[in-house]
């Protein structure tokens, strides 16, 4: 979370700050600012708010060839200008921007730095006045900020500017992502590529405990002890145009859109030469040597998961066991003989499961981290990537990540069952070819979805029930989660059974319930559970699937394989929280409160 940005060139600092900042709103979005530095000293912004906030604050006249920017998800005080990012020292020699958790702040606030008064309530500004302690106590500034560094417990990715050297950014990374763009007598460095694409596609990455010397036409990397470190450059598999919205009116919106593409897309890229599924030998090896498969993920991710325990289990025969980061963490279950761990994020740098990745690697175990960002900490970290192949995934919401995880781990499990001799009733190829033709029919119902969120979710209701059994229960999680996050209304998903032992309580005269019937075996007993609730005043809105329908179903979808309708059911419920959350005048990209990457535990 937070985002960070810093260029040093003689091109508009102020500009290339500001388009890196929107590039990065979505890791957090309550108050952002930047520094730009020039002969006569740092120019210094800070707005609560988006950076559209902040644009509108920032002096056009401001010029200067080096400069540093955050935009702000509060974790250490509220999101007020105070608290936004750069932080400076007493004297405002030094000014820095930081995203991360500096865990032992208190410990250092009221040691070492026992004699400072402090201006915000960020463990942020704990940096920058070690840096000019320390710095004053050293030969050079590079050696007092290792200094400060060797001093802080916890994560970081900082860029730091002195007022009397603006020819230098320097900066540090320790499990906070953090790249360095490579320009033309300029550099740049970004938590994101994303915020630097605007003026290179050349990047160096960074690892833990590096520090760099960043000056306009050199890039120096070192150690914590000040050794030079040599790394080469790399092109990202991202494009410009990826990341830009085109005519649509959300990110969100776009992303649905482009589910069928990215099914297709994923098929092409695990068809080996002869047009069968597979994947790399060294994670077929893993899936065979395990004794059970761990997945671990947050959020949408864990929702992924639990249909992606059914594929293993039912085609691959592996037993699976999912579990939620930040719980597993604490609560470590008794784990099997030989286990493998598959760790399931969009983003690849959520702090819950990094957590969980670097314990069991302490204990020995292998992992495989499922990702749409090859390269990312749970990428690196982990013994095998599997590459969700979706292109970025800007929303908060997540929505197209959601379908290209159930896909890669579809075929992770029919990959498994081939390579065990396993005889698959269905051919997945093309099976997943109907759920992108399914996927298209569903993205062009729009305007039925923006009437069911009008009908079923007007504007003053405030809670929602998602009912579902088997498959469709997980994707009613998946639904609930997606309607709360951007549409603030609170919504529950329910197996359809387990109402009766405590939910039904909570329906009364008019309570929206979203219902899912794509499973044949359970298609009766949810459309009792649904009759249970309708007894008691609630107003059902049924999604079914075409052969099972019934005749008063709001809304059929295409039939897909029994086993596949995970991926396309969600699309309904994606478009529904789109459209209610849009009737409420909500921000549907950047919802209150959350952030699109969560690096804090
Ligand atoms: C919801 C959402 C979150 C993420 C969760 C895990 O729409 O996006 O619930 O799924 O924060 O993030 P990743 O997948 O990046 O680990």
């Amino acid at each position: 979370m937070c985002g960070i940005v810093g260029y040093i060139g003689n091109q508009d600092t102020k500009e290339i700050l500001l388009r890196g900042l929107e590039k990065l709103e979505y890791r957090g979005y309550d108050s952002a600012g930047i520094a730009v530095l020039d002969r006569q000293g740092v120019h210094l912004f800070k707005e609560k708010g988006r950076i559209a906030c902040l644009r509108e604050i920032v002096d056009p006249q401001t010029c200067g060839e080096v400069g540093i920017g955050h935009t702000r998800w509060a974790t250490h005080g509220v999101p007020n200008r105070v608290n936004a990012h750069p932080h400076q020292s007493a004297s405002g020699r030094f000014t820095l921007v930081h995203n991360g958790v500096i865990e032992n702040y208190e410990q250092l606030k009221t040691g070492l730095l026992a004699s400072h008064d402090f201006k915000s309530d960020t463990d942020t500004e704990v940096i920058v006045q070690l840096v000019e302690k320390f710095a004053g106590e050293s030969e050079t500034v590079e050696e007092g900020f290792r200094k400060t560094l060797k001093e802080l417990k916890g994560s970081y990715a900082i860029a730091l500017l002195d007022k009397e050297d603006p020819d230098v950014i320097y900066v540090a990374k320790n499990k906070s992502p953090l790249l360095v763009g490579v320009g033309e007598h300029f550099n740049v460095v970004a938590s994101d590529a994303m915020a630097m694409l605007q003026v290179t596609d050349q990047f160096v990455e960074l690892m833990d405990k590096e520090i760099v010397v960043l000056t306009r036409n050199s890039i120096t990397i070192k150690d914590l002890e000040g050794r030079e470190i040599q790394r080469g450059t790399f092109t990202p598999e991202i494009d410009a145009s990826d990341i830009e919205k085109g005519t649509y009116p959300h990110y969100m919106l776009k992303e649905i859109d482009e589910q069928p593409f990215v099914i297709r897309n994923i098929v092409q890229k695990y068809q080996d030469l002869d047009g069968k599924l597979s994947l790399d030998e060294s994670i077929r090896k893993e899936m065979l040597s395990c004794d059970r498969v761990y997945i671990i993920a947050c959020g949408t991710s864990y929702h992924a998961g639990l249909v992606g325990k059914q594929y293993m289990e039912k085609w691959a025969k592996v037993p699976v066991e999912v579990h939620i980061a930040s719980e597993f963490s604490y609560n470590m279950p008794l784990l099997s003989e030989k286990p493998l761990f598959i760790f399931i994020s969009q983003s690849g740098e959520t702090a819950d499961s990094r957590a969980v990745l670097v314990e069991i690697k302490k204990l020995g175990h292998k992992a495989i981290t499922l990702t749409n960002v090859p390269g990312s900490t749970l990428s690196r970290e982990a013994d095998h990537t599997l590459h969700l192949y979706a292109g970025p995934e800007i929303a908060v919401a997540s929505t197209k990540a959601y379908t290209a995880q159930l896909a890669v781990l579809a075929i992770l499990a029919v990959d498994t069952a081939y390579a065990k001799g396993i005889e698959l009733d269905f051919d997945p190829i093309k099976e997943l070819s109907i759920v992108a033709n399914a996927m298209e029919i569903l993205c062009d119902a729009k305007e039925e979805m923006e009437d069911i969120a009008a009908t079923y979710l007007p504007a003053d209701k405030r809670n929602a029930f998602f009912l579902g059994r088997n498959m469709d229960y997980y994707v009613c999680l998946e639904g609930a989660l997606k309607l709360k996050e951007i549409s603030y209304i609170q919504a529950e998903g329910f197996p359809g059974g387990e109402l009766k032992h405590g939910p039904i309580a909570l329906i009364e005269d008019g309570t929206p319930i979203i219902a899912l019937a794509t499973q044949e075996k359970v298609n009766l007993n949810i459309r009792g559970n649904v009759k249970e609730v309708v007894a008691r005043g609630a107003n059902p809105c049924i999604i079914s699937m075409k052969g099972l329908q019934q005749p008063r179903d709001r809304f059929i979808i295409p039939a897909v394989h029994p086993d596949f309708t995970a991926l396309v059911s969600v699309i309904p419920l994606q478009l529904i929280s789109y459209y209610a959350a849009l009737q409420r005048g909500c921000d549907v990209d950047k919802p209150r409160n959350l952030a699109k990457s969560v690096t804090v535990e």
